[in-house]
This record gives structure tokens, sequence and C-alpha cells, in this order.
């Protein structure tokens, strides 16, 4: 049996395009603030025409396995959350093992996990899962997270955002699962969805949508609490874990889930909450649920009580995500990635709780464990061979004109077939694989830029 079985090493990729948040606000006609405090998000990432979240995942992959010296014959699972539907057979995956079967390796399981930002969570622990089981051949697995969220002209366009991230999946490694603590919330719920198979554009209930992730986070926090409480015999409260990683589709709904969780434990007479706070929540505490999460004095009190816990157990896990948006199946675990960049040498020993939230909707609370590890899977290597702060200083800005712009070419091409793109790699960085040409038959064609940086125009990914 594997022991310590977790997440060896991670790798991100977020698109080099970018746009600020103050200049949607204006350009869109928003009041000043709305995007940036309202939403608390600073600047969002999007593909243009030569990216997607093939040539993006294509990219994590063949960046992690440089960069930690693992053979591709090593792999023995390759599983991707997505719910970026481009094909509704082919999986992204296949798509993946063009860098495996190069090298000779097809004997490789898994494939996609759909249930919106949900599928990453579920290929990590179908991966977790193989590596703890009978099944297990020695391999590595390997997980890939990729997404680009793009929203109709309106309120929600704001939260758009894209990102690969690519985890390593093996025994002895420095990210831990504790699996015994772990609470789900799994209900049918038309929250955000896409019936619209002609679209990118998904079907949102924004409201809705805020609503049944409180929801769900409560009901994973209870599961969650009656577990550890089951398992050890005591009382599980916020001040047992040292951070508290959510889903990020904007960072103000961050913010109204830790204060939820402290609200949470104010009710459950916890002692993480001291007898000033448990105070001004008590007129709160006999408002049934559902009055609950529509009550706006509850959510300003809960967060201001919260303020100080947010800033440390929270707020260094944000960068990312406000940094390049929502990234669905990829924004847990941007926000896990902005973590180990802010604290990677304070943080072994310590215990990290992450929610994950896909809507429709799917929901589960989990607990790590962090080891510092040897290198190279090793978390202060994790945190240096991202490089999160370059690739981020790195970016170009568009105007909002141009995002627009942007947008609409690829809204225009999305499930489109008989195209060339552009061709245009000069925003990416040397390594980045990009798309170079959807043919009269679906096929979807892919270049990589060389590490001397030129262009190759046309020079594809399988060959053709
Ligand atoms: N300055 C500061 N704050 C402002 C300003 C301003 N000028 N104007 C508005 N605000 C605040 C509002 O008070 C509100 O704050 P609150 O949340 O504390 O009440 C916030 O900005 C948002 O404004 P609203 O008018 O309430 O909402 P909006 O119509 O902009 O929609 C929403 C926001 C629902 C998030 C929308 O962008 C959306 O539908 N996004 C996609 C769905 C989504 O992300 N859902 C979350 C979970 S599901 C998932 O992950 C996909």
């Amino acid at each position: 049996m594997a022991k310590n079985v977790g997440i060896l090493a991670m790798h991100i990729y977020f698109p080099p395009t970018c746009v600020q948040q103050e200049a949607l606000e204006a350009h869109d006609g928003a009041s000043k603030g709305k995007y940036t405090i309202g939403h608390g998000q600073d600047c969002m990432g999007f593909c243009t025409e030569v990216e997607d979240v093939i040539s993006m995942s294509l990219t994590a992959v063949s960046s992690l396995l440089e960069k930690y010296n693992v053979d591709p014959k090593q792999i023995g699972r390759l599983e991707v959350g997505s719910e970026t539907v481009i094909d509704r057979s082919k999986s992204i995956k296949t798509f993946l093992m063009q860098i495996f079967e190069k090298c000779g390796n097809t004997d490789i399981e898994g494939v996609d996990s759909t249930n919106a930002c949900y599928g990453g969570t579920a290929a990590l622990f179908n991966c977790v899962n193989w590596v703890e089981s009978c099944s297990w051949d020695g391999r590595y697995g390997l997980v890939v997270c990729t997404d680009s969220s793009v929203y109709a002209e309106g309120p929600a366009r704001p939260t758009g955002g894209a990102a690969a991230i690519a985890m390593l999946i093996g025994p002895d490694a420095p990210i831990t699962f504790e699996s015994k603590f772990r609470g789900s919330h799994m209900s049918h719920a038309y929250d955000f969805y896409k019936p619209n198979l002609a679209s990118e554009y998904p079907v949102v209930d924004g409201k809705l949508s805020q609503t049944c992730y409180l929801m769900a986070l409560d009901s994973c926090y209870k599961q969650f609490c009656a577990k550890y409480e089951k398992s050890t015999g005591k009382q599980f409260s916020i001040s047992d874990a040292a951070y508290f990683v959510f889903h990020s589709p904007y960072n103000k709904l961050v913010q109204k889930s830790f204060a939820r969780l402290v609200f949470d434990d104010s009710v459950r007479n916890a002692s993480s909450i001291d007898e000033a706070a448990k105070e001004k929540l008590a007129p709160f505490s006999t408002l049934s649920g559902d009055e609950s999460y529509q009550n706006r004095d509850l959510e300003k009190v809960s967060q201001q009580v919260a303020k100080p816990l947010y800033d440390a157990k929270v707020q260094p896990t944000t960068l990312i995500p406000k940094q390049v948006g929502n990234m669905y199946t990829a924004s847990l675990y941007a926000a896990f990635i902005s973590l180990l960049h802010n604290k990677s040498s304070e943080l072994a020993g310590k215990r990290v709780i992450l929610f994950s939230y896909g809507s429709g909707s799917t929901a589960t609370m989990f607990s790590l464990k962090l080891h510092e590890g040897q290198k190279p899977f090793s978390l202060s290597n994790i945190a240096t061979v991202m490089n999160v702060s370059t690739k981020l200083k790195s970016r170009h800005e568009f105007s909002a004109v141009k995002f627009v712009e942007t947008i609409n070419l690829m809204e225009h091409r999305y499930g489109g077939k008989d195209f060339v793109t552009s061709k245009d790699c000069s925003l990416l960085a040397p390594g980045t694989y990009y798309l170079t040409e959807v043919d009269s038959m679906y096929r979807r064609f892919y270049a990589k830029k060389p590490v001397d940086g030129a262009c190759e125009n046309g020079s594809l990914v399988n060959g053709h």
C-alpha cells in the first residue's frame, strides 16, 4: 500500500493576456468600485483566439513533466477536470495523450470529469484513490484542471477567467489528504448550467448561485465537523486549521463564505469565537437557514467579526483568483497555489481546509496536511518552480475594447470548423502550446512555441 499519498508537485498556466477590472467597469458603465470592491477582483485573464482549454492543459502538463524531470512513461493515470466542453465525445485527456504517445506510453487510465467547477476535485479524488488502491501499478497519477470562463455581455462577464493546473500524484507527498475528514453536499439545482451546446456561455441565475454555494458550504462544514468529531472525539472549529481555501468565482463570495463559517462556529458555541464576537452574532442565531442566507445585517456583521481571522487564514490564498478571475475547475487549486506562493516556508505541519463547489450542485470540504518534503517534491521547490510573481507581472494588459473584440471573435468561432487562427504566438512564453487550425472535420491542431521564441507557423503537434 502506498503511504502518505497526495500532491507531489503542481504547475499553473494562465494566459498572458488580461484586462484590468477598473477598465472593464468604466467600459461597461458600471459604477466605480463595483467590480473591484463589489466583487473584490483586480484583473481578469482570458484566452485569445490562439489559446483554449486544450492548449493550456498541454502547456501545464508538458511544463510540469519538464520542470520535475518526470519521464512521461512514469505516468499511469491521467484525469482531467473541465466544464469547457469542446467535444461531447472525445475527452481533453485524449488530446493530452499526444505528449505520452510520443514516448511510447499509451497505458494510461482515466478520462475527463465534468460538473461545473467541481470536475477538478472529482479528478483529484479519482487519482488519489487509484494510487491508494490495489489497482495501482507504482507509477504517478496526473490531474489536470482546465477551463476558460467566459460570460455573455452583462453582470456576469467580469467574473470570467482562464487557467490550467497540473498536479502530480503519488506516495510520500508534501501535500497529503486527511481523508477521514471530508464532507460533501450534492443536490439538484439550476443555478448555473450550459444547456445550449452551440454557445460557450452558461445560463446563470447569479443570485441563486450565491445562495446554493453558501448552502452547500454550510452543509459540507456540518458533515466535516461531524466526521472530525466522530474520529477524534473533539469539536472541530476554524481554529483547528491554519488556512481555508475556497472555490473563488470572485473574491467577495470568498469573504462571505469565511464569514459564514465564523457564524456557524458561533451558533455551535465553538471556542474559536470570543465572547464579544458571539454577542454581536447572537441576534442572528434564531434565523432559519433560508432567512440567514438573505439577511444583509448578518452578512455585514459576520464579515466585520471575521475580518482579522480572514486576514490571517484566507487572504494569503486570494492572490491568483483576484488577478486571473474565475478559472472554474482550476479556481480552488489556484487559490491553494497562492497560499504555497505566499507562505511556502511556514506551511510545514499545518492543516489546510479546502472547499470545492460546482454548480448544479456538487461540493466537498476536505482537509490537507502539509509537510516540507524532499526536493524536488518539496513545498518550497513547488513555489519556486511555479514562479507566480513573474508570470503575473509579465502579462499583457488589453484595453476593455480589445478584450471585447477578442471575446466576440471567440464567440463567433465557438463550435466552428474549417478555419486557421492567426498563429500569432508573439505574446506567449516559449514552450507554450497554441491552436493553429480547426479543419473541415473539426479536428484541432496545435503547435508549441519553441524555446528560441520564434512562432512555428503551422508545425503541428501531431505532425500533420
Ligand atoms: N462600489 C462598491 N460595491 C459595489 C458597487 C460600487 N460602486 N456597486 C455594486 N457594489 C456591490 C454590491 O453591493 C454587491 O455587493 P454584495 O455582494 O456585498 O451585496 C456586489 O457589488 C455585486 O453587485 P450586485 O449588483 O449585487 O450583483 P451583480 O448584478 O453585479 O452580479 C454576480 C454579481 C451575481 C456574481 C454576477 O457577476 C454573476 O452572475 N456571476 C456569475 C455566477 C457566479 O459567479 N456565481 C457564484 C457561484 S457559482 C460559480 O462558481 C460559477
